[in-house]
């Protein structure tokens, strides 16, 4: 009893914690939490960025399965991995996003380390860049971006600014306000790219656009953060969603790049990712590697080793990459069938507007164009849940859905 009234006049004489208020819970959590509430079998959740497949259940690859079956014979031991991550996994993971003949990677331009996923392996080029970035610490986000780039960039100590990138009159590419705000910049600044599939409009620019803004991005000696969380998810081809990262460094530019393999391989919970810079001589590549190194010790000291793992058992293995190639297509290509059955369906069920954004766009997400009251009588009456700025997984349509997908969205934008 008497330790207990101790602990509670400590309590009373030491609130460590009461000026800490209540933070807002996650957008995108909380969509599926009111999803889980709900009790209408029709109900539909396209709030969340996971693959589902045509039942809606969640999907592990082939190719993955085979991987994990090899490791298991192999025995191998849990020993830590090193700091910069599993040697094999950094050269595949570069190899796949650069291409194996690279000039580049020929002449050991690359410092790749292995992330904890792509949200991970940003924070390490973040945090790299609020420290060594010679120009003008501020980052440029296409408006929008992912909801995490914001305040990921700005923990690291980086300002951050935005570029136009979205019109939402056409729900396509700003491109004549993207140069003109890219323009603006201040020279020796840093900008992001999403590399495909943006998130969470699904427009990239045209290979053709690309390239003027490489030229663009030159003329004002502007620093190029890639951010490529969707190779191979959005085309089904890995060379072509790679395309852009590709042109910058022919066209010289010396590149910070994060890769997932989340989407891709579907390895979400596995946390498997990189980062690289591209520098410009094999000797400044060992430097700026030994600074991550210095950087990722006391972050976590090392990374996780099961999903470099399967990584590369996969790419390091030309019939299992092969494998994953197909599988990775084969999810993609779902992806655009289900685009277009929802734009057709919308036609059927009479809907006179232009949906075709909704094929033009790529990858797992589409911007609808849906205004937050139309979103909110999508959720009340229909029981479709998805975030307030109209943005749909078209991961979580199905062939089983997609005609009452149709329907609800006729019934609120008529
Ligand atoms: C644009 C973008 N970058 C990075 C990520 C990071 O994802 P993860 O940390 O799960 O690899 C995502 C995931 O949705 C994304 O859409």
């Amino acid at each position: 009893m008497a330790q207990r009234a101790r602990f509670l006049s400590y309590l009373r004489t030491s609130p460590w914690w009461s000026n800490v208020e209540m933070g807002p819970p996650d957008a995108i959590l909380g969509v599926t939490e009111s999803f889980k509430r709900d009790t209408n079998p029709k109900k539909i959740n396209l709030g969340v960025g996971a693959y589902r497949d045509d039942n809606g259940k969640p999907f592990v690859l082939p190719s993955v399965l085979k991987a994990q079956e090899n490791l298991y014979k192999k025995g191998l031991d849990k020993e830590y991995s090193s700091i910069s991550g599993n040697p094999e996994f950094c050269k595949e993971t570069i190899n796949l996003a650069l291409g194996h003949d690279n000039v580049v990677i020929k002449n050991h331009c690359c410092s790749t380390v292995q992330g904890i996923s792509g949200t991970g392996s940003l924070w390490i080029g973040a945090s790299y860049l609020s420290r060594f970035f010679p120009g003008n610490k501020e980052i440029y986000l296409p408006t929008p971006s992912w909801g995490n780039h914001s305040p990921l960039f700005k923990m690291s100590g980086l300002g951050v600014k935005s570029y136009r990138y979205y019109n939402p009159e056409n729900c396509g590419l700003d491109f004549q306000g993207a140069l003109e705000d890219i323009n603006n910049i201040p020279e020796q600044s840093i900008i992001l790219f999403h590399a495909c599939a943006h998130n969470p409009t699904g427009v990239d620019p045209k290979p053709e656009q690309w390239y003027e803004l490489s030229e663009l991005v030159k003329k004002k000696k502007l620093f190029c953060f890639f951010d490529m969380a969707y190779q191979g998810f959005a085309s089904g081809d890995v060379n072509k969603d790679s395309q852009a990262v590709r042109l910058f460094i022919k066209e010289g530019h010396y590149i910070a790049l994060a890769q997932s393999f989340a989407k891709n391989m579907g390895l979400y919970g596995e946390r498997v990712g990189a980062f690289s810079l591209i520098n410009s001589s094999k000797e400044e590549a060992a430097c700026t590697l030994s600074q991550l190194k210095i950087l990722i010790r006391p972050m976590y000291s090392n990374p996780p080793i099961n999903g470099a793992r399967i990584v590369t058992e996969i790419l390091s293995n030309s019939e299992l990459k092969k494998e994953w190639l197909t599988d990775v297509k084969g999810m993609a290509d779902r992806i655009i069938s289900i685009r277009a059955k929802l734009e057709e369906n919308l036609k059927k069920n009479g809907s006179t507007r232009n949906w075709s954004h909704i094929t033009d766009q790529i990858g797992m997400f589409c911007f609808t164009g849906l205004k937050p009251d139309q979103v909110e009588r999508l959720t009340k009456e229909y029981s479709v849940y998805l975030t307030k700025d109209g943005r749909i997984s078209m991961a979580g349509v199905t062939s089983k859905n997609v005609d009452y997908l149709a329907y609800a969205i006729h019934e609120v934008t008529k």
